[in-house]
């Protein structure tokens, strides 16, 4: 199973992939979690994420293209991956269109999360992760037993650095004006499955399974 899952930022795309991944037996490749684990060993590539990331920016499209064509070629994505924040722009879309041909793969479904805007700034301030395990948490929907303490390895939680009002605008922006026009891209591909992104998480989850299963 080959699956892309898109949405604006906040919408959940880290939390359902979890399970989706888990259900199918596939690798959850997420670009956004390949550049803060560069980010954090300071890596080149990295320092050139993070001076995009920190402000809201988009990463270039050759950087971010090479990653994921290097990624998807790996030996645990023989039977399938579910792709998370990846393609983000048009061009993105195209090339990857591209390394699925000369692959000889195809993609079954794009999942795209439809969730109000009011409701993402609201998640995205109040996240909370693990920087030990990855464990997401939420202030509002899904708080740790202890503040502050990661319920799993017991590890001082952080927010992410591009986690305040001001950058959360930026990549709303960034996603209205060159994500957004991927849902009609992949619409004409006859791959796009809509799916309502509200509501509670592990009902949602179960949702997305039984409507991919059914497509
Ligand atoms: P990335 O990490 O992909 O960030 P994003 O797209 O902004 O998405 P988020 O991680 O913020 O949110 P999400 O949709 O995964 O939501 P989550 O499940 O965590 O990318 C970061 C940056 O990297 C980008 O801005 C860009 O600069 C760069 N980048 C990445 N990919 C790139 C690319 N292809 N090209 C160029 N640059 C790229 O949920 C959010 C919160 O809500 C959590 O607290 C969660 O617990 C809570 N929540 C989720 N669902 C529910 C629910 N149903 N009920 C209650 N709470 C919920």
């Amino acid at each position: 199973m080959r699956l892309l899952i898109m949405g604006a930022p906040g919408a959940g795309k880290g939390t359902y992939a979890e399970g989706i991944s888990k259900h199918f037996g596939i690798p959850h490749i997420s670009t956004g979690d390949i550049f803060r684990q560069a980010m954090q060993e300071e890596t080149p590539m990295g320092i050139l994420a993070k001076s995009f990331i920190d402000k809201g920016h988009l990463v270039p499209d050759d950087v971010t293209n090479e990653i994921v064509k290097e990624r998807i070629q790996k030996a645990d994505c023989l039977d399938g991956f579910l792709l998370d924040g990846y393609p983000r722009t048009t061009q993105q879309a195209v090339e990857f269109d591209k390394i699925l041909k000369v692959l000889e793969i195809k993609l079954d479904v794009v999942v795209n999360l439809l969730v109000d805007e009011s409701l993402i700034v609201s998640r995205i301030v109040n996240r909370r992760l693990c920087p030990t395990c990855g464990k997401g948490y939420n202030l509002i929907t899904l708080k740790p037993k202890q503040d502050g303490v990661c319920d799993d390895c017991g590890t001082e939680l952080y927010q992410r650095k591009d986690d305040n009002e001001e950058t959360i605008k930026s990549r709303l922006s960034v996603y209205n004006e060159q994500t957004k026009p991927l849902i009609d891209y992949y619409n004409k591909q006859n791959v796009l499955l809509n799916v309502n992104g509200e509501g509670d998480a592990k009902v949602v989850t179960k949702e997305i399974i039984q409507a991919i299963e059914e497509f």
